[in-house]
């Protein structure tokens, strides 16, 4: 299957992504997880981004758009991949839909997970992660079992440098600006499929599952 995961900050990508992993056997492409891998060894690659992302804007088009190529060129992508965080501008999509018929994987099901501001901050301002393993936990929500200890390799919980609330506004602003409009590029080539991210966790799952189902 070949996927994509759309939907502003904290509408829960990253989180419906290991539903999905769990589900289809599919290399998950996050664009950002990958951008805070660079950062953490503070490759080239990453020191470029980290001046955006700490920002809340997007790392520019033709930097994204290079990394992906070279993500997706790899052997593990020719069954299938989940894109989490990409394409995010007009010229990404247009792009990847080069790229993906260049390796014979068109893009068959645009998820886009829908949420409302409010949420959208609540989520993200209780959103903790594991600095180590990327595991990720919420204050409210999603609880570690050892307060703001990660469960599966025992480090201590961060917030994101991005999660503030200024950062936030800042990515707000891109997603409506820059990649809400791929909602109608991807409607109107019959691929885009909007889901509910105000429901549980399990909930929104069970939505995806249905999507994933009519493509399986
Ligand atoms: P990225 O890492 O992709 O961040 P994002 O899109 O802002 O999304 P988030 O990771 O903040 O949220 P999410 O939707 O994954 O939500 P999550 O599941 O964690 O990108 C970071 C940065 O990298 C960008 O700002 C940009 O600078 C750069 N970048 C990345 N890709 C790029 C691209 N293509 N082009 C240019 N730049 C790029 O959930 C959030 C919280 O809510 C969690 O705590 C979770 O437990 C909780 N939660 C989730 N679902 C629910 C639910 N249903 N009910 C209750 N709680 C829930």
């Amino acid at each position: 299957m070949n996927i994509i995961l759309m939907g502003p900050p904290g509408a829960g990508k990253g989180t419906q992504s290991e539903r999905i992993l769990d589900y289809c056997s599919i290399p998950h492409i996050s664009t950002g997880d990958m951008f805070r891998e660079a950062i953490k060894n503070q490759t080239e690659l990453g020191v470029l981004a980290q001046s955006y992302i700490n920002k809340g804007l997007l790392v520019p088009d033709e930097v994204t758009i290079g990394l992906v190529k070279e993500r997706l060129s790899r052997d593990d992508c020719k069954n299938g991949y989940l894109l989490d965080g990409f394409p995010r501008t007009i010229p990404q999509a247009e792009a990847l839909q080069v790229l993906a018929k260049e390796i014979s994987r068109p893009v068959q099901l645009v998820i886009n997970i829908e949420a409302d501001k409010d949420e959208l901050i609540r989520r993200i301002s209780g959103r903790r992660v594991c600095p180590k393993c990327g595991n990720s936990y919420h204050l409210l929500f999603k609880l570690p079992k050892v307060e703001n200890i990660c469960d599966a390799c025992g480090s201590e919980l961060i917030q994101r440098k991005d999660d503030t609330l200024e950062s936030l506004n800042v990515r707000l602003d891109a997603y409506e600006n820059q990649t809400k409009p791929l909602v109608e590029f991807y409607s109107k080539l019959g691929l885009c499929k909007t889901v509910n991210g105000l429901q549980s966790i399990d909930d929104v799952f069970n939505d995806i599952q249905k999507l994933l189902d009519e493509v399986k």
